[in-house]
């Protein structure tokens, strides 16, 4: 079954409204071509939400970065799921390492927000991934087995959950594992996720790469088998090294031969 790519923007703490304009040459370059195979998504910071949804909707989707488990409360500060799914958004990214280290969030937390985000009608994006040292001792499998177990409500199909991949050594470094390690990575990924929520919910969940994705690497990562999108942060943030990045999705008929669980 064929996956429909998705190429993800990750503002992070980035933007205001000076940087709509992005958004409209976003829009402009791809909803012809590209938004006719591939889903196009910009997650900017939540003052942006309503803004983003008008420069970019109904051809480029926009998401949230983070939502509250509560649907609503005394939590000052704090977003809810369905509050940005008024504000338009459809996609929540979660868990993302930047909110696991930098604001405690463990995988107990993210699998309340993905419910959170399920049931407001979202499709939650949850992040996954390993330190340097984990990498360095041959731990990324057994991270990843681990974060997926713990973040992933019992639920998770296709329509609702998408699986980022982002090693923390990669974020923002400039480097990238091999692609033979992504496809090994992505390969195992599913193959846990087919143990969990059965063969046929796990080949539609797609698998994005992120960590260091830019105009350069991205044609090769895109390629490889099993990777389904990427989720893109620091290139995201200059329109024309998103757009190249989105235009890097390769034609479904040059999409790597099917076979196995992929
Ligand atoms: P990067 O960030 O593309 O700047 O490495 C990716 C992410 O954190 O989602």
């Amino acid at each position: 079954m064929a996956r429909r790519p998705l190429i993800a923007g990750n503002w992070k703490m980035h933007g205001g409204r000076a940087d709509l304009d992005k958004l409209r040459m976003i829009r402009e370059a791809t909803r012809r071509r590209i938004c006719e195979t591939t889903d196009v998504l910009v997650c900017p910071p939540a003052t942006l939400l309503a803004h983003a949804f008008e420069a970019l909707e109904p051809k480029v989707a926009v998401g949230g970065q983070d939502c509250h488990f509560a649907a609503s409360g005394p939590y000052t500060g704090s977003i809810s799921a369905p509050m940005l799914a008024d504000s338009g958004a459809r996609y929540v990214i979660l868990g993302h390492s930047e909110r696991r280290s930098g604001c405690g969030e463990d995988d107990a937390l993210v699998a309340r927000k993905v419910a959170a985000a399920w049931s407001a009608g979202l499709v939650a994006i949850v992040c996954v991934g390993e330190t340097e040292a984990e990498h360095a001792a041959g731990r990324t499998l057994a991270v990843l087995r681990e974060e997926l177990t713990g973040s992933l409500p019992s639920g998770a199909t296709g329509d609702n959950t998408v699986i980022a991949y982002e090693p923390i050594w990669a974020i923002g470094a400039g480097r990238t594992p091999t692609p033979d390690e992504i496809e090994k990575i992505h390969h195992a990924m599913r193959e846990h996720l087919s143990h969990r929520i059965g063969e046929p919910a796990a080949r539609a969940v797609r698998l994005l790469y992120g960590g260091s994705v830019k105009p350069e690497n991205a044609g090769e990562i895109l390629a490889i088998r099993n990777v389904d999108g990427a989720l893109v942060g620091g290139a995201s943030l200059n329109a024309e090294d998103f757009i190249a990045i989105c235009r890097s999705v390769p034609e479904p008929a040059a999409a790597p031969p099917r076979g196995g669980l992929e």
